[in-house]
């Protein structure tokens, strides 16, 4: 199995991952009153026995205010540990690390979700959602994401200590339940990137204007974080190193050099999100379109780095790390479209003839199926049975 990069172990602090394959956060909108429901067990669980080596978990939030939409998982309170642990052991037994992901929405709260249309939610469907008196948008000033969307309230200078206690607070749940990863999200336009964003920051206290200023609120949540974190484990952070309104990657660089001495391990490369313009770079929907950013920052920051976006084929993601771009690959949309996207790729970079990728219940068969031949090649690889191609 040690034949690629993509299969060979990782070990970051005192957690092995077993491959470089990264399931990245995906939001399912399907958590009731931020409690878990089976829907999240069997979704990380399907991608763990796919072959994934870590599977992070969905953007959950540190407060109940920060929620997004409907739907949104919770880590605000202590009574969400246990449900939370379900999904950190169901992942684990599955021979993956457990990754979770910690958010808060910020100004971007109360949309919809993305197959109920853009936008925000109507009032009429406001009043439908039993949770909603917890929501309060809140962001570093009291500027809308975009026209149409709702105006955050600025926090006030003596609420940002406990803004940010938050975090620490609930990366210590995510520790009791049982993960191994957790990432901070302060990418795409939400809480900690909103501060970092001289377009949705203009306070003028210490957590606005300059840009040591504009970074302190992110630094400040990955010192909390790490205070209650323990140190054997990785701390991941999420950042749109392109936001193309004013946050870039000579921007994102310098804050990660700093995030790096506060025991930050993995950037996670992400892009976008900040304000409601679709940004160029996202037109360019190609294959790897992240990647770049991932090098970049590898190699300006000195720092492990994960990429993402349309990584679809094993071999690119080989690729990828070959060419020491990243150390991690994440895939997103094609796990959803093959959850054994992992087993998948080992079968066609021919690195894993026993099929030990994934738990022996399913591997035991395939080994056996593949073993004898039956002239084909599994549904992945060919479009019917009389094409080869
Ligand atoms: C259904 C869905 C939900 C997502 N939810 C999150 C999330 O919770 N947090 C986050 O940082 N990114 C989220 N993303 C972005 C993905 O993590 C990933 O960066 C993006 O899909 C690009 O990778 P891909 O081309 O491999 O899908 C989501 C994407 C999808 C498709």
């Amino acid at each position: 199995m040690n034949e690629t990069l993509l299969f060979s172990p990782l070990r970051i602090r005192d957690v092995e991952l077993k491959n470089r394959i990264v399931v990245p956060p995906m939001l399912q909108y399907v958590a009731e009153r931020g409690f878990p429901t089976p829907w999240h067990i069997t979704n990380a669980g399907k991608f763990a026995a796919g072959g994934a080596g870590l599977v992070i978990v969905e953007s959950t939030k540190v407060e109940h205010r920060g929620c997004g939409t409907v739907g949104d998982l919770g880590i605000w309170d202590d009574k969400f540990i246990a449900p939370l642990r379900d999904i950190a052991s169901f992942i684990k037994s599955n021979g993956a690390a457990a990754g979770i992901q910690l958010g808060h929405t910020g100004r971007k709260g109360k949309a919809r979700r993305p197959w109920e249309g853009d936008g925000t939610l109507s009032a009429q469907e406001l009043a439908a959602v039993d949770d909603v008196d917890g929501w309060d948008l809140i962001g570093p000033s009291a500027l809308a994401f975009g026209n149409g969307y709702f105006t955050p309230r600025a926090l006030e200078r003596h609420e940002i200590p406990d803004a940010i206690d938050a975090w620490g607070k609930a990366a210590a749940r995510a520790d009791q339940a049982g993960f191994d990863v957790v990432e901070l999200h302060a990418a795409h336009g939400y809480l900690i990137h909103s501060f970092l964003s001289p377009e949705a920051n203009q306070r003028t206290d210490d957590y606005g204007g300059s840009e040591a200023n504009r970074m302190r609120f992110a630094i400040e949540v990955a010192e909390s974080v790490r205070a209650n974190w323990p140190a054997p484990k990785p701390l991941f952070v999420r950042l749109s190193i392109e936001d193309e309104a004013g946050w870039g990657p000579a921007e994102n660089a310098r804050l990660v050099r700093i995030l790096k001495t506060k025991g930050v391990d993995v950037i996670d490369c992400s892009t976008g999100g900040l304000n409601s313009k679709v940004p160029n770079f996202f037109r360019l929907n190609e294959y790897g379109y992240q990647v770049q950013f991932a090098d970049y920052i590898r190699r300006e920051a000195d720092i492990m780095t994960m990429a993402v976006g349309l990584i679809i084929h094993g071999d690119q993601a080989e690729e990828i790390l070959q060419d020491k771009k990243a150390d991690l690959v994440a895939v997103g949309r094609e796990f959803i479209h093959n959850p054994n996207w992992a087993m998948d790729a080992a079968q066609k970079l021919g690195v894993d003839p026993t099929f030990s990728t994934v738990p022996p219940q399913m591997g035991y068969w395939l080994e056996k199926r593949a073993r004898r031949g039956f002239g084909g090649n599994p549904s992945t690889w060919q479009k019917g049975i009389a094409s080869d191609s």
